[in-house]
């Protein structure tokens, strides 16, 4: 997959899929699978960390997230947060965090907003490297925003969203991720843009859809948000295994006479 195939897609009306992805045996699982894009996001701050927030991802987290979703899934496609604050410094400084995040295998990466961002943007697209937007709920901005709340609700809202999505697709970018919008806009915005677009919490008019993998599976027991499926009751099956492989040790059944060396 490239960044062309996901516009054919776009163009095809084929559903783009993208899952987060933060480490190598996950990535050897996905790896098989026919998902489309990899997510190493800032969320691992969270979900890999048990940070409160993704302000608390910086670039060395991210780097050995990358890696290691590159040795598992070295044939898929691998976009990568810039960390918080880490693309709001100088020139060389966000351009240096491009090149560590890159050069440990990441294929394109992502940025949330673009007021304030846009030579960078342009100067990150012009050395070679795709660029993905993020717009709507940018966590990284969680505490001007207020919290984790759903953004382009009134028109001035969505007008700006607008905007600021024909601004990214005008310097380069060659997707958006629309997080956290009502379904109408985030529909009008994939018909609107040459681009896809990618929801999460945006319905189901977007061009792919993304879910934070853990999320997903339901391994976060106490993690429920209303755009979120459980495809699995990944805690529960856990902690039954783990509970089973614990009875099993004490009522000396394991390790039986085939798991033993003689
Ligand atoms: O870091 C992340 O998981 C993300 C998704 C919510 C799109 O940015």
């Amino acid at each position: 997959m490239n960044v062309f195939d996901f516009r054919k897609m776009k163009k095809a009306r084929e559903k783009i899929t993208m899952l987060t992805c933060y480490d190598y045996w996950s990535a050897q699982i996905l790896s098989e699978t026919q998902i489309e894009m990899l997510l190493v996001g800032d969320s691992s701050a969270m979900v890999m960390h048990g940070f409160e927030s993704t302000l608390n991802a910086d670039l060395i987290m991210l780097q050995y997230h990358v890696a290691a979703v590159k040795r598992g899934a070295p044939k898929k496609f691998i976009v990568t947060d810039l960390p918080f604050l880490s693309y709001r410094k100088s020139i060389s400084e966000n351009m240096g965090a491009v090149e560590i995040l890159m050069k440990a295998g990441a294929n394109a990466v992502k940025l949330e907003g673009i007021q304030g961002n846009e030579s960078l943007v342009e100067h990150i697209v012009k050395s070679g490297v795709p660029v993905m937007g993020h717009l709507g709920l940018t966590p990284q901005f969680v505490h001007q925003l207020g919290g984790y709340k759903v953004q382009g609700r009134s028109l001035d809202e969505a007008k700006l969203i607008e905007k600021d999505a024909l601004l990214l697709q005008d310097l380069g970018a060659f997707s958006l991720v629309l997080e956290c919008v009502p379904e109408k806009l985030a529909t009008h915005l994939s018909a609107l843009l040459e681009i896809p677009t990618i929801g999460i919490g945006a319905g189901s008019g977007t061009d792919g859809q993304v879910l934070v993998l853990h999320d997903m599976l339901g391994l976060q027991k106490n993690v429920q948000m209303q755009f979120v499926r459980r495809f699995l009751d990944g805690h529960q099956l856990i902690a039954e295994a783990v509970q089973k492989y614990i009875v099993e040790v004490k009522e000396k059944t394991f390790p039986s006479a085939l798991e033993t060396f003689y």
